[in-house]
């Protein structure tokens, strides 16, 4: 069974038969136009966050190298290409989406208002904002601001209207933070037995998700059987959560290293998948 599809310019279209519980190596603009319209239920998204680091190494002042995310992935030429990406993505995963489907997108300060504001001028309309805060974040190793311990999700549907979305009641209070289930979630971040490592025992993915944080987006908004996707999917954390309480996935990644990574983690687990 090929779990992984790479995908090819001269491949037209896929049927949702061809892609369920797959992952597809390629751009996911390119991949996302050749898919059928209104097919998932959930559409997480993590994108680049377009970090704008310093070229140079930063250095903690305990004298160790901090490793950021400095990956091609990440970079953009201006806020004007970062904005055209996101219009673009924001577009396509509309088109993928059920009438009654929900979108997840999660981001930092660095993107997450641009991101906002696309997805609010293209029609999407917020249910809520969702703050994720870590409670064992990197300190500010240059003593020059607050520690950034928070990452924001944004939880939308596709307009106004849209009233029957989803919604675990029960998992949404339970999850959020003190009696009434606030839009606050403390988690720490991905580590330990999890976090995807490369051949040089270091971590593959530098904003690898914690397993746990999806496993609250994809409980509180998904029943099982439904079709979450991921269009950015990095080393598969939705897809592991996913498939883990009985939804259906589509990933899609670009780099080949990420993928392999994912095909590692899903696939050794998994075979009984039908594929459907
Ligand atoms: C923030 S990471 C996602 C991490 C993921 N949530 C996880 O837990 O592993 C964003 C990912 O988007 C991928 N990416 C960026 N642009 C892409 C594109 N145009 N098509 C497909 N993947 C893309 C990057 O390679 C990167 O792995």
């Amino acid at each position: 069974m090929n779990w992984v599809i790479e995908d090819k310019p001269d491949v037209e279209g896929y049927a949702l038969s061809d892609v369920l519980n797959r992952v597809i190596w390629g751009n996911c603009l390119e991949v996302m136009r050749k898919l059928p319209a209104e097919i998932a239920d959930l559409v997480f998204v993590d994108p680049p966050y377009y970090l704008q680091l310093p070229k140079r190494k930063l250095i903690r002042w305990s004298g160790t190298v901090v490793e950021g995310v400095d990956e091609s992935w990440d970079q953009f030429e201006s806020f004007e290409e970062y904005d055209a990406f996101t219009e673009a993505w924001l577009t396509a995963v509309r088109r993928l989406m059920k009438p009654q489907a929900t979108l997840w997108v999660i981001g930092t300060y660095h993107n997450i208002f641009r991101v906002g504001t696309i997805l609010q001028d293209l029609g999407f309309w917020i249910l809520n904002n969702v703050l994720w805060v870590k409670t064992n974040p990197v300190p500010n190793f240059r003593r020059v601001r607050f520690t950034n311990a928070t990452e924001t999700l944004l939880w939308v549907v596709k307009d106004k209207e849209v009233k029957s979305y989803t919604i675990n009641f029960d998992q949404v209070k339970a999850f959020g933070m003190g009696k009434v289930g606030a839009n606050v979630w403390q988690l720490p971040v991905c580590a330990g037995k999890e976090r995807v490592k490369g051949e040089d025992g270091r971590k593959l993915h530098p904003t690898q998700k914690p397993e746990r944080l999806l496993e609250r987006v994809i409980l509180s908004s998904s029943n099982p059987g439904d079709v979450v996707l991921d269009p950015m999917a990095g080393v598969g954390t939705t897809g592991v959560v996913a498939h883990r309480h009985g939804r259906r996935f589509i990933l899609i990644e670009r780099e080949p290293r990420y993928v392999a990574a994912i095909e590692q983690r899903l696939w050794p687990g998994i075979w009984s998948l039908s594929g459907e």
